[in-house]
């Protein structure tokens, strides 16, 4: 593992910049925030941060709408700030991933001012016009064309319409992102999490989409057609291909695709020998029904629909999904903590996940997510997963001196850092005795997979390495069960009550909801 890439062998811990600390009580957490919480982080043993975007924006989309790739919001910070953030990341012996916002730019970006303001502007192209709208829709619901008065034109936005879609078959736009991107590698940032990589490229025809049959009243407006002609194109590899190359311009840095895709063509975003993506995001844990038997089938299926020497990765939660706590229930959570944890490869959690943190209800009047706002009532709002961190028991539970830009969880005097880290037994201690654990057992990370099975409620699987054999049981059921079982010791238990118990030779008793690792006594052959 020594010679392996850093990112390999990581934890990135997704941070949404705007919830993670409030240094100068506006509400809204900042850079300064984040460095006044890197200790945390050492502390939790994860290993990369990814900040979502930081950069200039009207905040349309809450930073997803760039209005110039290479500046830092001034709610966040300076690039001052950013640099030092950089250096005391790099100082804590972590790394630092920035997202990358390709597909589209903000309408207020100097790009597109230009691009709308005449038919002949040379920036014209850098968008997508037409004279007439297809059927294409936004994924914010409505229409994805815009018509724009000046020109008479529609342009094309695939979210909302002060997010314009990017020309990517342009060579200019091309030149000039990829310059954006050097701008960061320059500067020392570690690598990108590129968003939304499977929709940069459409149909050169702007062929309309096909009627979705799966389509059910109730649904986002968006799954009304099959995204064939505005989504996963062939050329996107050939694309992803280049980005690739500017990033290998650089040493040691990593490339990360955000594509919600199925497993075939999600792989195919490696890319040919491997150039494509280092890690093109696997969302299974986030898709799969949670129950022992769905979640083997996505363990198999995605190892076994793996490419030659292409490097495994597994999500839990991020900025636009259900937190895992509420999705599953606080006991699950642990087993959910235990089974990405276990997992081979390179791993992603987001914040607020090592507390068990739950989504928290938004009252209508305080909607900020437009994905709520414009299509009310369909769960499509991304608020309730994007809550401030709470620190304390304090006012504000540490996040801020003012007034959150979302309120905190009605449960934050109780489910706080400092709580939880005075609780032995809490998530927190078990998230760090598991990444912990991923750093003194390398099997874990790069060991084979192997014995995927189910019996009852229990999921079983083994990581087994040149030095040991491990075993991780995890019941998702609601009642106690028992195991037949080699002999064994148990290193590591979801509730933290059971390590060093050398195991009984032929059964183990698990209970409801109950995770553990067990080594093997028998060596690997
Ligand atoms: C995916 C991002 O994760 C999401 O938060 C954003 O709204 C869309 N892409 C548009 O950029
Ligand atoms: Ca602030």
């Amino acid at each position: 593992m020594q010679n392996s890439p850093w990112w390999q062998h990581s934890v990135i811990y997704e941070i949404y910049p705007r919830s993670f600390q409030d240094s100068n009580g506006d509400g809204i957490g900042d850079l300064n925030g984040i460095i006044a919480r890197l200790d945390y982080l050492v502390n939790l043993g994860v290993n990369a941060i990814w900040i979502s975007p930081i950069y200039p924006s009207p905040m349309a989309d809450f930073g997803y709408d760039v209005a110039d790739y290479c500046g830092i919001d001034q709610l966040f910070g300076t690039m001052e700030d950013f640099k030092h953030l950089l250096s005391e990341v790099h100082r804590g012996g972590l790394k630092m991933i920035l997202d990358f916002v390709p597909n589209h730019s903000s309408d207020q970006h100097p790009w597109f001012v230009e691009s709308r303001s005449s038919l002949t502007n040379p920036k014209r192209d850098w968008y997508l016009w037409r004279d007439q709208p297809n059927n294409w829709l936004s994924h914010f619901g409505g229409s994805a064309w815009e018509l724009d008065e000046t020109t008479g034109q529609y342009y094309l936005h695939s979210f909302l319409k002060q997010q314009p879609d990017l020309n990517w078959r342009n060579p200019d736009v091309k030149a000039a992102m990829f310059d954006t991107l050097r701008f960061w590698l320059r500067l020392g940032v570690d690598g990108f999490r590129v968003d939304v990589m499977w929709l940069m490229i459409k149909d050169d025809q702007f062929r309309d989409n096909p009627p979705n049959p799966g389509y059910r009243l109730g649904q986002p407006s968006n799954n009304r057609l099959l995204p064939v002609y505005n989504s996963d194109r062939p050329e996107i590899h050939g694309l992803v291909a280049e980005m690739r190359a500017v990033v290998d311009e650089f040493p040691d840095r990593v490339l990360i695709g955000e594509i919600y895709l199925p497993i075939q063509q999600l792989m195919r975003y490696y890319g040919a020998d491997l150039k494509g993506a280092h890690l093109p995001f696997n969302f299974q844990l986030l898709q799969c029904a949670w129950n022992a038997e769905s979640l083997a089938q996505a363990i198999t299926g995605y190892q076994g629909a793996l490419p030659g020497g292409a490097w495994p990765n597994w999500v839990l939660g991020n900025h636009d999904q259900s937190r895992i706590a509420s999705r599953v229930g606080p006991r699950q959570a642990r087993i959910a903590a235990m089974l990405l944890l276990t997992l081979p490869g390179t791993l992603t959690m987001y914040y607020g996940e090592e507390l068990g943190m739950a989504n928290v209800p938004i009252a209508p009047e305080r909607v900020q997510d437009p994905a709520e706002k414009n299509e009310p009532g369909l769960g499509q709002g991304r608020d309730p997963e994007r809550t401030p961190m709470p620190w304390d028991d304090s006012r504000c539970a540490g996040f801020t001196t003012g007034l959150p830009w979302l309120p905190l969880g009605d449960d934050y005097t109780t489910l706080n850092v400092r709580a939880l880290e005075l609780d032995q037994s809490s998530i927190l201690h078990l998230y760090r005795r598991l990444i912990d654990l991923r750093r003194t057992r390398p099997t874990l990370v790069s060991g084979k997979l192997q014995s995927v099975t189910v019996q009852s409620d229990v999921l079983r699987f083994q990581r087994v390495g040149d030095q040991d054999r491990l075993v991780v049981l995890l019941n998702f059921g609601h009642s106690p069960v028992e195991i037949e079982m080699e002999q064994g010791t148990v290193i590591l238990s979801t509730n933290l009550d059971r390590e060093r118990h050398p195991q009984g030779i032929k059964t183990l008793g698990l209970n409801a909801a109950e995770g553990v690792i067990i080594e093997l006594d028998q060596l690997p052959a």
